[in-house]
């Protein structure tokens, strides 16, 4: 039997980040995940080793990286939420920017030069044109953003100088979790649409805030690009099978193409729950586009991917994992 080839996952543990680990195991490679478990579930560490540590602690780095002798590196580690990057800028750059540094230094250190890099649309900005393609000038609105960039920017100056080549990612909205409920999304605290709107339509949260009804959008409320987070993890294992087989450092925006409205969403949520939950219209949030959708094209060509399921999808399967799987889940 032939052996796995080690992945290092810096954030395995967390939803991303899991799902990718899943999509690797079924790849034929062993995910290694290394996570500090600040945000992330030991149980979400189903498919090979887990490694507690911090991207900060560069001694920790070391020591797993000589053990595990991974081909490659799959970078998810990081603070997510827009709001504390805005409280605690300094903590957010030092995680995210900080952190980042040392983690690249350490693979340096280890003989790595292959890295695939969890980036956000959110590097875009305000958007100039919708669909938006990976030219799309960036200008984020907020310090999340803002870090996302920055470790764009020392990665190119990584494969300009040190001959490490990297791809970005650039995810729009990921969404939905494992059909076989084994993992899902679960975040502290949970800010993203599907989470919350599940909660408010199962009676476990009062009702759902809708942040702004006067964008100039087809019903008011803002625009997003929900993708799948398995189809997210695919594109993560042809990313880096493109940078085994010797591609070069590039990025690619990962969305479906498709925009959903939030109140979009919600029908299609009270649809699934057949129960119409309140919803508490609210002032627009500073720094929330308009409308953010993908163009996708430049995936579909050079990676051979292409996004397998739809909103419906999404939703049955974020349904199913909030019933059965996140509810069990205890810190
Ligand atoms: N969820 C989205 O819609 C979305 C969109 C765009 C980009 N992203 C990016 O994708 C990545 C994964 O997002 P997610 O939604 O899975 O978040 P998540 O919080 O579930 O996963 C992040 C993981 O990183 C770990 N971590 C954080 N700081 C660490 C550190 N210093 N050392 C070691 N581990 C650390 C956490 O414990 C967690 O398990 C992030 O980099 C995020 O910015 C997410």
């Amino acid at each position: 039997m032939n052996e796995r080839t080690p992945i290092l996952v810096a954030g395995g543990a967390g939803y991303i980040g899991s799902h990718t680990c899943l999509r690797l195991h079924e790849a034929g490679f062993l995910p290694i995940v290394y996570d500090n478990l600040s945000n992330g579930w030991e149980s979400f560490v189903q498919w090979g080793p887990l490694e507690v540590g911090d991207i900060n602690d560069a001694a920790r780095l070391d020591a797993v990286l000589a053990r595990h002798k991974p081909a490659a590196i799959i970078h998810f580690a990081a603070f997510i939420e827009v709001g504390f990057s805005v409280a605690e800028p300094g903590a957010f750059y030092a995680n995210n920017v900080g952190g980042t540094i040392t983690l690249f230094e350490a693979a340096r250190r280890a003989g790595i030069d292959k890295l695939v890099f969890s980036s956000t649309c959110a590097t875009y900005g305000a958007p100039v044109y919708v669909p938006m393609d990976e030219k799309h000038p960036q200008a984020p609105l907020n310090p999340y953003g803002r870090s996302k960039l920055m470790v764009e920017q020392i990665l190119a100056d990584l494969d300009q100088y040190k001959a490490f080549r990297s791809v970005v990612l650039r995810y729009f909205n990921a969404a939905g979790a494992d059909p076989e409920g084994r993992i899902g999304e679960k975040h502290e605290p949970e800010t993203h649409a599907i989470p919350l709107a599940i909660a408010a339509a199962r009676g476990e949260r009062d009702a759902f805030t809708l942040f702004g009804s006067d964008y100039d959008t087809r019903d008011g409320t803002c625009v997003r690009d929900y993708i799948h987070v398995l189809d997210l993890a695919d594109a993560h294992v042809l990313a880096l099978k493109w940078l085994l087989d010797g591609g070069e450092s590039t990025a690619f925006n990962l969305g479906t193409g498709e925009g959903t409205t939030v109140r979009e969403l919600v029908g299609a949520i009270e649809r699934r729950s057949n129960t119409p939950f309140p919803l508490i219209p609210a002032e627009r949030r500073a720094g929330d586009a308009p409308s953010l959708v993908a163009n996708n094209d430049k995936a579909r060509t050079g990676l051979g991917w292409s996004p397998r399921y739809d909103l419906q999808e999404i939703i049955d399967h974020a349904w199913a994992w909030h019933a059965n799987g996140a509810l069990a889940l205890k810190r």
